[in-house]
């Protein structure tokens, strides 16, 4: 049994502080694409929805002149080293599994590479699912930041997702119990 609801990680001020920035819309997107992927790629919706919603916690505002500078973001960002270290230190002080913890900051480390030299990144499938669900979100320009979401929208699309990942858990439960 999960420790921790995606609604608790949601509601925490730290959650809402920095979801301000990079987009509360987009956020939601991608965990429910996470969700999706996770049940296609058979990997923890648990761990999957945390840190695609999570993944871009680190961001930080690249503003020249009022304007978001692309460039400077390109050369300067290391936004998912700081959102893997925000996510972690959050989860752990709202009591989450010290393992869910580390696995879902892993995943949020690696969703992109963009702060990596040229390389091979070997990702699992947990670490994949989140990259697949951001990327499905994306827009041109970042305009997936942008995006505009009503907040008891985007509590009822948490819970919905909450809903979801404990019945299945409570499936996978009885399905054992059953064997
Ligand atoms: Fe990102
Ligand atoms: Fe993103």
């Amino acid at each position: 049994m999960r420790k921790i609801t995606l609604e608790q990680v949601f509601e925490h001020p730290i959650t809402q502080k920095y979801l301000q920035r990079s987009g509360i819309a987009h956020a939601i997107a991608v965990a429910e694409y996470a969700y999706i992927f996770a049940k296609k790629y058979n990997v923890n919706t648990d761990h999957a929805t945390k840190a695609a919603l999570l993944h871009d916690v680190g961001h930080y505002t690249w503003y020249r002149d009022g304007e978001w500078d692309y460039e400077l973001y390109r050369e300067n960002d290391i936004h998912a080293i700081k959102g893997a270290s925000r996510a972690h230190k959050l989860l752990i002080r709202i009591g989450e599994d010290r393992h869910a913890a580390k696995e879902i900051a892993v995943a949020i480390l690696l969703h992109t590479d963009s702060y990596l030299p040229e390389g091979e990144l070997h990702l699992k499938p947990l670490q994949q699912v989140v990259h697949l669900a951001d990327e499905a979100d994306e827009e041109a320009d970042g305009n997936h930041h942008y995006k505009k979401i009503d907040q008891h929208i985007a509590l009822e699309r948490i819970r919905a997702l909450d809903i979801q990942i404990d019945r299945e858990e409570k499936g996978e439960k009885s399905s054992k119990e059953h064997v």
